[in-house]
């Protein structure tokens, strides 16, 4: 089972990813993670990566291309994989579609989390991670059960993006909506697109996407 799950910034996709690696044995490939470490290691790609992150623009196609395709390609997809903002434009939804037809792969379902863009700004002020096993949280929404501790490792440092500042997100709004949205009829087209209330709580998300998996 191979799955890209879409929608603009904090439209929810990285939460809902958490619970799908858990339920279905599935591997994220999330390529903002990817870039993010990169960022956090020094090297060059994550060098040019972190200006235009910060700046709320999107890393050249090229280079995402290569990152991902080497991972789809690890042992570890072997139970299937959930692309995580990636494609992003059109040129990366094409160069994905070459690729997965010379592997012998396809993509079963593209889920569309559809959210209003008022709320994603308060979405994303909010969001914050743990600096040890990365698990997601939200200062209003999704509060560690014990403050100021990770419900998952129990460790005591959280993280919060550089590029959820509000202009930042307006910024990456405008990407979404200009260089991401245009690929949903490619998907539509082929009959794989489920689109999904995003606004909707975390838990009534993750059923509807469950159920997509499960019975199509
Ligand atoms: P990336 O890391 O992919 O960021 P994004 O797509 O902007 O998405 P986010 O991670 O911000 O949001 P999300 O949808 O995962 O929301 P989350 O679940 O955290 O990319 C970052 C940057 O890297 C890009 O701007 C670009 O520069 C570069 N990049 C990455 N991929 C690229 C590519 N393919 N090509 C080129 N450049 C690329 O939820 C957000 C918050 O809301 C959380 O706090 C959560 O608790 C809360 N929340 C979630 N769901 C709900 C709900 N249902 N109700 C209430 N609260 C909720």
């Amino acid at each position: 089972m191979n799955l890209i799950i879409l929608g603009p910034p904090g439209a929810g996709k990285g939460t809902q990813c958490e619970r799908l690696v858990e339920t279905f044995g599935l591997v994220q490939l999330s390529t903002g993670d990817m870039l993010r470490a990169e960022v956090a290691s020094g090297s060059e790609l994550g060098k040019k990566a972190k200006i235009l992150i910060d700046a709320g623009n999107l890393v050249p196609d090229d280079l995402i291309i290569a990152m991902i395709s080497s991972q789809i390609d690890r042992p570890s997809t072997e139970n299937g994989f959930i692309l995580d903002g990636f494609p992003r434009t059109t040129a990366q939804a094409n160069a994905l579609h070459e690729m997965l037809s010379e592997k012998s792969l396809k993509i079963d379902h593209v889920i569309q989390l559809a959210v209003d863009e008022e709320i994603i700004v308060s979405r994303l002020s909010g969001r914050f991670s743990c600096a040890k096993c990365h698990a997601g949280y939200h200062d209003i929404f999704k509060k560690p059960n014990k403050d100021g501790i990770c419900d998952k490792c129990g460790a005591q440092e959280f993280l919060r993006r550089s590029d959820d500042k509000p202009e930042t997100v307006r910024s990456r709004l405008r990407a979404y909506r200009e260089q991401t949205a245009p690929i949903l009829p490619f998907y539509d087209e082929k009959g794989v697109l489920k689109v999904v209330d995003g606004m909707s709580s975390m838990e009534d998300v993750y059923n509807t996407v469950r159920e997509i998996i499960l019975n199509g």
